[in-house]
């Protein structure tokens, strides 16, 4: 009979797979999670069971509005929180309520390729706006809304991660946070902000959010329990002006069957109520730092002349961009036959990737351990070196 696969990791044997931005299964705290569960069935009873509140359980929104408050001083106000089913269900629901077919988006570039398969899903014209070492480039976000203008087409959302971004690891820079919420409000734009790594930082915390720059304004904050506690919750959150959590609650789907994740919720709200989340997050940033200092070692010390990459001050992925003329997706074969992968930069352009996004591609520190990382890492400058 054939076995059907209870997970989307599936390691290859003989190959160091730097392509997977997974936690490690041995960082998530299976132990923690039972004891918040049979906690959340003693408090709660049937109710953790029942059909939830649309907007997400009043006992996790409480917890989390707190827990927020710590990053940015100040707690959303309940009528701008919603629990979601992470990112993923929290975009795909977003483009629901707020899109029709052909409307477009404009995505930082490059992006979170998964992000970008949603927007496709919907139908969306995805318009890319590039992004340098401090982030989003503000001229280029003016240039995109011109170019849409000149074709007289409007575009409605703006996606960005603004803190350890997934693929290149950039944050945008705090002197250029104001100017894109100041554009957006001006261009009638709602701005995506995805900043499921906000609290995993290495060196120092990220600036405050977009969101924090108008709070209730036009931007949507997007948060995750996948990259702080465990992706297989599939438990987020998102804020955002009341009536965007108004519209988002009062979709058919959430009218149907309750808030997303209802009993998940009332275990996370357990885990929370028992002060664990800040220790966990505490926990896997020392795990996750050790990870990128053992790849950032290792690529210094073994990668060729013309290889160059930035070192990310948190998140889960370094960009490297390859020698001039090293096209990522044409190395991928010749790595994976030397027992090493990883994403090609192409990946990440919703448009052509240009010469930055092909010489390029993304390894993940998340999931191996510190020795794999560094054979890996000798693998891929082996093929390196043989390459044309
Ligand atoms: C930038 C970014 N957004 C969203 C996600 C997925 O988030 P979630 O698990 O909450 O759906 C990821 C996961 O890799 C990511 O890197």
């Amino acid at each position: 009979l054939p076995v059907l696969p209870d997970v989307q990791l599936s390691l290859r044997p003989g190959i160091v797979d730097f392509s997977w931005g997974h936690p490690d299964l041995a960082l998530l705290p299976a132990g923690d999670i039972a004891g918040a569960a049979g906690q959340a069935l003693a408090d709660a009873g049937g109710a953790a069971l029942s059909y939830g509140a649309e907007q997400g359980p009043g006992r996790l929104l409480e917890q989390l509005a707190a827990w927020l408050a710590r990053d940015e001083g100040a707690a959303p106000p309940l009528d701008q929180l919603m629990i979601t089913g992470g990112v993923s269900q929290a975009l795909d629901m977003l483009c629901t309520v707020l899109t029709r077919p052909g409307d477009a988006i404009l995505v930082q570039s490059p992006a979170y390729h998964l992000a970008l398969r949603i927007f496709h899903d919907h139908g969306l014209h995805l318009v890319p706006v590039a992004a340098d070492e401090g982030g989003l480039q503000p001229g280029a976000l003016a240039e995109a809304l011109a170019g849409l203008a000149h074709e007289g087409r409007k575009a409605n959302l703006l996606y960005t991660v603004p803190v350890f971004s997934n693929p290149a690891g950039v944050t945008l820079a705090p002197e250029r946070r104001p100017a894109v919420v100041q554009m957006a409000q001006r261009a009638g734009l709602l701005v995506l902000e995805d900043d499921v790594y906000h609290q995993l930082w290495y060196d120092v915390p990220p600036p405050p959010s977009l969101y924090s720059v108008a709070p209730a304004g036009p931007v949507v904050r997007l948060g995750s329990f996948s990259k702080v506690l465990a992706p297989g919750l599939r438990l987020g959150w998102l804020v955002a002006a009341p009536d965007i959590v108004r519209r988002c609650a009062g979709s058919g789907m959430l009218d149907s069957g309750g808030g997303v994740g209802h009993f998940v919720a009332h275990i996370v709200a357990a885990y929370m109520a028992e002060g664990r989340l800040d220790d966990h997050v505490v926990t896997l940033r020392a795990a996750y730092l050790a990870r990128r200092d053992a790849l950032l070692a290792a690529m210094s010390r073994y990668l060729p002349q013309g290889c160059s990459w930035l070192r990310p001050g948190g998140g889960f992925f370094v960009w490297l961009r390859l020698p001039a003329g090293v096209d990522g997706t044409a190395l991928l074969a010749a790595a994976e036959a030397a027992g090493v992968s990883f994403v090609p930069g192409a990946r990440f352009y919703a448009g052509p990737a240009g010469e930055d996004g092909r010489e390029s591609c993304r390894l993940a520190f998340t999931l191996l351990p510190v020795e794999q990382q560094k054979e890996g890492i000798r693998r891929l400058a082996a093929v390196l070196a043989g390459a044309p």
